[in-house]
């Protein structure tokens, strides 16, 4: 009898392989928090703010608890508030728009470019007010946005650009990192992200200083110095234990992303047949590849043979978010933006991480070809 083969079973990440493969040097710096009791900010933190501003190609990096935070907080420094409003996608993760409405401004939304699916920058011009105060493009999926000339409409109407860069660090424009680019740049460190902490973490990254002390002080209570509070801030610190995990981590961040994009390149090889929408990469950009998503007319069904198959998938994101009954506006409803709306119908995400295999990559592709 010729033993059968046993399915190879294929997460949608595994967090366990990567602290794995870096388990020793994670304990230690762990170890050294518990040790030092630098719990909440401290050297570690400072430390990974300096590298991962270097990294990003940005002056000063602020740490925060959540790449929300990150985005409330760099809309506050720009003193967006009540009244104002903030040009953005709806095709994105629901947290860009909740942090624009934290601060009182309201979300004005402009479709997605459909091959990018990211801000289409000739949609821009014609969603400006006189109230409008700034532009949050999101490189979604780890694309970055064409920000050329959505840097020149914001530079013209005076208009504060903010990046929501959740989904990509390492991320190049025409060889700029994402980070570099805008007025200030917000990061997520949840742990599925591309850079991922043991819990929640941001960062807000920034050339210009003003910002930076304001975002500073706001993270901390709004603290000057201990109990001298200059503004209303909170508590959005990130913890000491994040810092130093989050330091080691960035070390390894480059052959991860290669190992991202080596996967994404084999992916598409091995789908090329299968009439399956492939993520298009923008000439001139290093996409990062944090979500792998094709398009897909039959999701529910490719859906349901690929989890059965042992193989998880992912929507990202089902519902665009003007059509989210929390972020409901009377402005727009279905058939507003009917790129982000189709996207939202047929995106299907694919495993992706830095440790899959030939075989996981094979089984993919075997479940997709219905074989
Ligand atoms: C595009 C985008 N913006 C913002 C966020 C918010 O980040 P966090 O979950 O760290 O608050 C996320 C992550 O979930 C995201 O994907």
């Amino acid at each position: 009898m010729t033993p059968t083969a046993i399915p190879v079973k294929v997460p949608f990440l595994d967090l366990k392989a990567q602290y794995h493969s870096i388990k020793l040097e994670i304990d230690a710096a762990i170890s050294q928090i518990l040790e030092s009791s630098q719990f909440v900010l401290g050297e570690e933190v400072a430390g990974f703010e300096r590298e991962f501003a270097a990294y990003s190609g940005a002056a000063q990096g602020i740490a925060v608890n959540s790449g929300t935070s990150a985005l409330h907080l760099a809309f506050l420094a720009a003193g967006i508030g009540s009244g104002d409003e903030v040009i953005t996608i709806p095709h994105t993760f629901v947290a860009t728009v909740a942090a624009i409405r934290y601060t009182g401004a309201r979300a004005v939304y402009v479709d997605v470019d459909p091959a990018s699916f990211t801000m289409d920058p000739a949609k821009v011009e014609a969603a400006i007010t006189p109230r409008t105060k700034a532009i949050a493009p999101v490189h979604l999926y780890g694309q970055p946005v064409d920000m050329d000339p959505i840097l020149e409409i914001g530079r013209r109407h005076k208009l504060v650009v903010v990046e929501d860069a959740a989904q990509a660090h390492g991320a190049k424009y025409k060889g700029r990192p994402v980070g570099s680019m805008g007025d200030l740049a917000c990061f997520s460190f949840y742990p599925g992200k591309n850079l991922g902490a043991y819990g929640e973490g941001g960062m807000v990254v920034t050339g210009n200083a003003e910002y930076a002390r304001t975002i500073r002080m706001l993270r901390d209570w709004g603290q000057e110095r201990k109990y001298h509070h200059v503004l209303p801030g909170y508590n959005y610190r990130l913890e000491g234990i994040q810092g130093a995990i989050l330091r080691v981590k960035l070390r390894y961040l480059e052959k991860w992303t290669e190992a991202r994009r080596s996967h994404a390149a084999r992916y598409r090889a091995l789908l090329a047949d299968t009439g399956l929408g492939l993520p298009a990469e923008t000439p001139g950009t290093r996409h990062v590849y944090h979500v792998y998503a094709v398009r897909t007319r039959e999701r529910e069904a490719l859906m349901k043979r690929l989890n059965e198959q042992g193989i998880q998938t992912g929507i990202h994101y089902p519902v665009p978010v003007h059509l989210q009954p929390a972020y409901a506006d009377s402005a727009w409803g279905r058939g507003s933006f009917p790129h982000s709306e189709r996207a939202a119908d047929e995106v299907l995400s694919l495993p992706m991480f830095p440790e899959m295999t030939e075989e996981h990559l094979q089984a993919v592709s075997q479940a997709l070809h219905g074989r």
